[in-house]
């Protein structure tokens, strides 16, 4: 099959979260798997300053977006196996940051227009093009409305991934006409509760509508979850499917990582993993002893649930957990991490920021990873840490339910618990605490989480599978 997967970014050109990593290795999987997938991103400026020399320039063209009419570059290169395409246009790219401009709306519907035109400039012919979160979503659109009389579009099938329901591209109505630029009859397409909802075109569009866990496919039906999708995804949940994701494994491989101290593999980690505990622990200035350290890499954010973990934090310090913290985000969340390092010097070690590299020393050098999100469409650090054999604590949602299962029968590769409370939060720490202290058993565990399969093979054959069935619709 010829696959066109369409993002606003991939690893290693330009990432700022999980679709970043999943752009970046999924179309390699499939590759691996004899598809043949090019993938279509925006020039970034940071991306024609690392590649400048390697992108091969193939034509330019004009985009029309309502009443604009703007230049559109495309470039190319080969990366890992796989053809990835540019789409330039200085004024919309080359800022300091990928999102958070007052016309981000308007640079990826200019994006998403401009990926349709550029395949009227290349030699590919895909049988599916595969969208992903609102940036990519009016591709399924647009395709509909201006390019199906074009033989070259007649039988594409149309794919689009949620990463994350909180993400819709929700602007005001006037954008519709103004900048989407849709003729009237088409115009209901993109609105939703008299705004202009991107998510919501691709949703009723796209052929199939994929997200990123079986069980975040159903938990977006509810309203809990949906951020007020969820009438328009029961209407289309036929075509709603929930497939997880995988880590690279590659990128993340204890036995071959050169970030890490010391390298191991699930059957020999004990010493090694020692040595990379014993350099986080200097890392984060705390103490040598026997306590087990639990720690989080994530961003200080409500939907993470950081706030359960501090109502729970201080009870685990002082029941004898040794703690690491990574991340950025909320004032609030930041001071709390600050306040309890300072007060439990040894004890609690806190960097605020984003730190690549450090986070895979914790992913090592720890015996629990702890990630209690309110919500979790797949979540990728709870399987690098399983990986490293840092056992995750997670609440049973989404990705989180489908990637740990508790290991209170002997056979799970975590510890996990049901209700968003602090208190739930707290007992299942203690039972991990414990689980700690039989250190026989604790590694027998170790070793179980380790050898789990995260990695995309098996998640590719699901795209696959979905692709398939996709195009045999009609
Ligand atoms: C988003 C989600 C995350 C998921 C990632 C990749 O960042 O919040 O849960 O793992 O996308 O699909």
């Amino acid at each position: 099959m010829k696959i066109l997967f369409c993002s606003s970014e991939a690893v290693p050109f330009a990432a700022s979260g999980g679709l970043g990593d999943v752009a970046g290795s999924l179309p390699k999987n499939l590759v691996a798997q004899g598809q043949e997938v090019r993938v279509v991103l925006p020039l970034y400026g940071q991306i024609k300053e690392k590649y400048g020399e390697e992108l091969k320039f193939v034509d330019s063209f004009n985009v029309s977006l309502g009443w604009r009419n703007q230049y559109c570059g495309l470039f190319t290169m080969d990366y890992e196996g796989v053809t990835y395409y540019f789409i330039d246009n200085e004024f919309y790219f080359y800022r300091q940051t990928l999102y958070g401009y007052g016309d981000d709306g308007e640079r990826f519907a200019f994006f998403s227009k401009a990926i349709l035109e550029a395949l009227l400039h290349i030699d590919f012919e895909p049988d599916i093009i595969h969208t992903n979160d609102w940036q990519t979503a009016l591709v399924t659109l647009y395709i509909n409305v201006y390019y199906r009389h074009i033989q070259k579009f007649q039988h594409v099938k149309t794919i689009f991934t949620i990463h994350n329901i909180a993400y819709q591209g929700q602007y005001g109505y006037n954008m519709i006409a103004d900048t989407l630029g849709l003729p009237q009859e088409w115009a209901h397409h993109a609105e939703y509760n008299g705004d202009t909802n991107f998510m919501k075109a691709a949703i009723e569009n796209a052929d199939k509508v994929s997200t990123v866990s079986p069980t975040y496919a159903h938990e977006i039906l509810d309203p809990w979850f949906a951020h007020g999708l969820d009438p328009i995804l029961r209407e289309k949940q036929y075509k709603l499917v929930g497939i997880l994701n995988g880590i690279d494994y590659d990128e993340y491989n204890p036995k071959t990582d050169k970030i890490i101290v010391k390298n191991y593999h699930s059957d020999a980690f004990i010493k090694n993993k020692a040595v990379c505990k014993a350099e986080l622990r200097s890392l984060f200035g705390l103490e040598e002893d026997d306590s087990p350290i639990i720690s989080m890499v994530t961003r200080l954010v409500g939907h993470k649930g950081v706030d359960i973990i501090c109502d729970a934090m201080q009870g685990l310090v002082d029941r004898g957990y040794q703690v690491v913290c990574l991340g950025s985000g909320e004032a609030q969340f930041e001071t709390f991490f600050n306040d309890l390092a300072a007060r439990y010097p040894g004890r609690v070690g806190v960097k605020i920021g984003f730190i690549p590299a450090l986070a895979r020393k914790i992913y090592a050098g720890s015996d629990m990873f702890l990630m209690p999100s309110k919500s979790e469409p797949c979540g990728l650090s709870q399987m690098i840490a399983l990986r490293y054999g840092a056992i995750p604590i997670v609440r049973e949602t989404g990705g989180l339910k489908d990637s740990v299962k508790d290991s209170q029968d002997g056979e799970g590769n975590g510890f996990t618990f049901a209700n968003y409370s602090a208190s739930e939060l707290y007992e299942c720490c203690m039972r991990a605490y414990n689980g700690f202290q039989d250190t026989k058993g604790w590694r027998v565990l170790v070793k179980r989480a380790m050898k789990g399969d995260y990695s995309w093979k098996a998640s590719a054959v699901e795209y696959i599978k979905m692709y398939e069935e996709t195009l045999s619709l009609w």
